[in-house]
């Protein structure tokens, strides 16, 4: 196969990609997998793949590990084009869900092994290992207790340590934390944030959790269906969401179809159900367009009496979820045809609602995302 042309590089990009994953797509006989996704993978970035199950994730990581080729387009690692690649010739560290320890072999053999595997002086590979021992922060005298003895977040570690002892250029994660409880899960979080941190490791990270994605990532590419909706910092995939698909699926949303009434200016109104909504155009919107308006919970008062909001509606509480540092209600508005979903924080005990109160729910027009359908 002749190598193709290096694509044309990203003008903001301020490095080289490490990865770049180049109009891909892959079949297996008439399903697509993956369908045409471009992702250039930064120097040193934390680039989570956000999708839900069956979106393609591993599919992708599949194909930069070199395990699948692609059906199409081409990957390249450092500007080499890698179809033809082997996978131990890429340089790639991976930890799967399922860790693929040895259980009965002791921390240090597990640790050993892919540098055996590479032929390292035995004499280099003890330092080795105390190195990336403390870097996981497991202690060094753990080196000889087999790992089926350790607790799930130690393998964890020594997944994670077994991983990167090879100073590999890159490492791949696949959902590598799903398996484990709450609290752990919280805890090793904030652990690979702080080995990213410490090491110039790039990771290419896949989950199908939307908080995993925000607090770890750098940049967030959103997959659904095989297709890549949107590549963007983590803070900007939240506060602009660019299709109803990325709304819809982080954070908590409710979503209203209607059919644009009025534009005036930067205001258009939607008709929703038996009333209107005030949203926010810059300009895309025309009179008779079909929409879809994003709704975030935490953006939605509620109030006894009035609410002070260029939308406000008669609505009836009709459930309450008391979650401690936040409550959830779901509020009912009969002029909207509609059920959404509200998130207040800190709940303040003079507006706390109960199961059945009539209230007013109110938001702002700046506060909702716009589709044309
Ligand atoms: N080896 C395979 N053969 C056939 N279909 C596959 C194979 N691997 C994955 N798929 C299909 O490709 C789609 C994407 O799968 P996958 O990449 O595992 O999704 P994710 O990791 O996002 O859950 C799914 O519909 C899955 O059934
Ligand atoms: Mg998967």
């Amino acid at each position: 196969m002749a190598p193709k042309q290096i694509p044309e590089r990203d003008p903001d990009a301020e490095e080289e990609p490490v990865v770049e994953i180049d109009r891909v797509t892959k079949r297996y006989g008439s399903l697509v997998a993956v369908n045409d996704v471009s992702i250039p993978v930064r120097d040193g970035e934390f680039l989570t793949i956000l999708g839900p199950s069956g979106a393609g994730k591993t599919t992708l990581l599949h194909m930069i590990a070199g395990f699948e080729r692609p059906s199409d387009g081409e990957i390249y690692i450092d500007n080499r084009p890698v179809s033809d690649e082997p996978p131990n010739e890429r340089n790639i560290g991976l930890v799967f869900q399922s860790l693929a320890l040895f259980p009965h072999m002791s921390v240090k053999e597990n640790i050993a092994f892919p540098l055996k595997m590479r032929r390292e002086a035995p004499e280099d590979i003890d330092g080795r290992i105390e190195e990336v021992l403390e870097l996981v922060q497991l202690p060094v005298d753990y080196k000889h207790k087999p790992v089926g003895d350790l607790s799930g977040g130690q393998q964890q570690r020594v997944a994670f340590a077994r991983a990167i002892v090879y100073e590999p250029t890159l490492l791949l994660l696949d959902e590598p934390l799903s398996s484990l409880d709450k609290k752990l899960r919280e805890e090793m979080r904030s652990e690979l944030t702080r080995i990213h941190a410490e090491t110039d490791l790039t990771i290419v990270h896949v989950t199908h959790n939307q908080t995993e994605a925000l607090s770890m990532a750098d940049r967030i590419a959103v997959i659904n269906d095989g297709a890549l909706e949107q590549l963007a910092p983590a803070k900007e995939i939240y506060a602009e969401p660019a299709t109803p698909f990325v709304a819809e699926f982080i954070g908590d949303t409710t979503m209203l179809d209607g059919t644009v009434d009025r534009v005036d200016g930067g205001r258009a109104t939607v008709a929703v159900g038996d009333d209107g909504v005030a949203v926010e155009t810059d300009g895309g919107l025309t009179p008779g367009d079909g929409v879809r308006i994003a709704l975030r919970a935490e953006k939605i008062a509620l109030d006894h009496n009035s609410v002070d909001a260029d939308n406000a509606y008669d609505a009836t509480v009709k459930q309450v979820a008391f979650e401690g540092d936040q409550t959830q209600y779901t509020v009912s508005v009969p002029s909207l045809d509609t059920v959404i979903d509200v998130t207040h924080q800190d709940p303040d005990p003079e507006t706390v609602f109960d199961r059945g109160d009539a209230v007013t729910a109110g938001w702002d027009a700046a506060d909702t995302f716009v589709y044309d359908q």
